[in-house]
C-alpha cells in the first residue's frame, strides 16, 4: 500500500504530537478545536482517511455524539494497528481498515462526512483522492480537510538555515497547503470554507524538539551531524533566552 516509510509505526507521530501538546500557547488543543468543526447530524456514517493514532477521538473520548459510527483508515497497518489500540477502551462503534486514500473501498454515497487531517499532503495523486472522497459521500456530505500554511514552522526553518542545516534537516514542503487547498478541492467542491487555529509554541527543553526535527529524517540517511549540530544551538538557545518560540499555522477546509 502507498504509505510513506516515515509512518511505517507511530513513533514518527507519536514525537510531533508530544511536541505540540507540551508546548502550544493556545489551550485548546488542535485535536480538540477540530472536534469543534465537525458539525455532523447526530446520526451519521463518518470515514477518517489517514487517522494516525487516532487521537481527534481519543482526546474527544465523551464528545462523540450516540448516532455516529466511524471507520478508521490508514494506509498504515501498524498507524491502523496503534489507533485501535489506542481507542479498545472507548466502547464506540469504530472500524478499523487499511486503506489507501486513492483507491476507498467503499460504495458510492457511503459516508455523511469525511475527515482528511493532516493527511492530503501525503497523497502524491492527490486529485484522485479527492474525487474518491466526493464519491463515497452521499450529497450533502461534507469534507474536513486541514492542512498547514505558509507559516508554519517558520522560525524552525530559518534556524535550521542559519546554522547550515537547512538542506540536511530541511522541512518538508507540503504540496496541500492553507493558501493551496482551496483551488485543489474546487475542481469536486463548489463550496469551501477555510478556518485557521491561531497557535504557536513556546518551547523550553532542547529534548522533544531535536525528537520532532529527527522524525522528520529519512530513516535510511539520517544526518547525524547536522541533527547535532541543531542540538546544540537549540540547547544554547534555550540556555540564553530561556525558550524558542515557532509560528503554527495550521487550518481546515470544510468542502461540500
Ligand atoms: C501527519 S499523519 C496524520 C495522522 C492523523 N490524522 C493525525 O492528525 O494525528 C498522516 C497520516 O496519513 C497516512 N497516509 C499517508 N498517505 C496515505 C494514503 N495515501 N492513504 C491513506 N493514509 C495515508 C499516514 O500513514 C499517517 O498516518
Amino acid at each position: 500500500m502507498n504509505t510513506p516509510s516515515q509512518y511505517a509505526d507511530s513513533a514518527n507521530l507519536d514525537a510531533r504530537i508530544e511536541l505540540h501538546r507540551r508546548y502550544s500557547l493556545n489551550p485548546q488543543t488542535w485535536f480538540d478545536w477540530l472536534f469543534d468543526r465537525l458539525v455532523i447530524p447526530d446520526t451519521s456514517h463518518i470515514l477518517e482517511l489517514g487517522c494516525g493514532t487516532g487521537e481527534l477521538w481519543r482526546v474527544n473520548e465523551g464528545r462523540i455524539p450516540r448516532g455516529w459510527r466511524m471507520t478508521l483508515t490508514d494506509a498504515s497497518e501498524g498507524m491502523l494497528a496503534t489507533a485501535s489500540r489506542n481507542l479498545a477502551d472507548l466502547h464506540e462503534p469504530f472500524a478499523f481498515i487499511p486503506v489507501d486514500a486513492v483507491a476507498i473501498p467503499f460504495p458510492d454515497h457511503t459516508f455523511d462526512a469525511v475527515i482528511a487531517n493532516h493527511m492530503l499532503y501525503h497523497v502524491p495523486e492527490r486529485q484522485c483522492a479527492i474525487a474518491e472522497i466526493r464519491r463515497v459521500l452521499r450529497p450533502g456530505g461534507v469534507l474536513f480537510a486541514s492542512t498547514t500554511g505558509a507559516g508554519h514552522l517558520q522560525e524552525l526553518q530559518d534556524a535550521l538555515d542559519a546554522i547550515g542545516a537547512g538542506h540536511a534537516l530541511a522541512l518538508p514542503e507540503p504540496s496541500f497547503t492553507l493558501e493551496t487547498g482551496r483551488a485543489q478541492l474546487g475542481e469536486w467542491f463548489p463550496e469551501i470554507r477555510l478556518e485557521r487555529y491561531p497557535d504557536a509554541l513556546l518551547i523550553t527543553k532542547a529534548e522533544p524538539l531535536v525528537a520532532y526535527v529527527r522524525s522528520l529524517l529519512n530513516p535510511h540517511q539520517p544526518n547525524e551531524a547536522a541533527l547535532q549540530r541543531f542540538e546544540s544551538w537549540a540547547r544554547s538557545e534555550i540556555e540564553s533566552e530561556g525558550r524558542i518560540r515557532i509560528t503554527k499555522d495550521s487550518g481546515v477546509f470544510i468542502a461540500s
